[in-house]
């Protein structure tokens, strides 16, 4: 993870709803290809603004009331609209290393899937693809409090302008 080229910035979450929020705002910058990785604790917001991210990536469907943890099933993939076409979310949480990732069909999964969404990046070093958006979520008395940087290569960074100026509008008013 290295080359970390982003200015740090944060936001305070006062609300499951901003969380979500911050899904429908990075959903509007990703291209395929790209991978969210999701660090915080258990109970720290990250299938919350998945859920936010599903909806907008697939378009408005039900996905909302769909997507649950995938910390049971560890991998759960779903289609959405071209360009896209698949989106995969998986929960690290419960694999105790990268044996347990190759068991899954991990690699597989995230070649054919458009967009990658993964709960506890940060517990399997090796499921890091190279670069993709880092989105931290940590609690705070008010609720909880979010990071997200681009780490990597690739145009990623460039991205962030765009989705800081997003999320200073959408939590504005939260
Ligand atoms: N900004 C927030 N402020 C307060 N509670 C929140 C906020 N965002 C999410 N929550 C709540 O935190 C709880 C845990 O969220 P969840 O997304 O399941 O966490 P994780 O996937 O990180 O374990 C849920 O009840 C959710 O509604
Ligand atoms: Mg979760």
């Amino acid at each position: 993870m290295s080359e970390q080229t982003s200015p740090s910035k944060s936001w305070m979450l006062s609300n499951d709803e901003a969380t979500q929020s911050v899904g429908r705002a990075l959903a509007k910058v990703l291209r395929p290809g790209d991978f969210v990785g999701l660090v915080g604790t258990l109970g720290a917001g990250k299938t919350c603004l998945t859920r936010g991210l599903m909806a907008a990536l697939l378009d408005g469907s039900d996905f909302e009331a769909q997507v649950t943890s995938p910390t049971y099933t560890l991998l759960n993939i779903y289609d959405a609209p071209y360009p896209i076409e698949a989106v995969l979310h998986a929960d690290l949480y419960r694999l105790e290393d990268v044996d347990d990732l190759v068991s899954t069909g991990y690699w597989d999964a995230l070649e054919q899937t458009g967009v990658a969404v993964v709960e506890w990046i940060d517990q399997i070093p090796e499921a890091w693809p190279g670069d993709g958006f880092v989105v931290t979520l940590e609690h705070a008395p008010e609720g909880r409090k979010l990071t997200i940087n681009w780490q990597g290569a690739g145009g990623g960074a460039a991205r962030l302008g765009p989705l800081y100026d997003a999320l200073d509008n959408a939590l504005a008013s939260a």
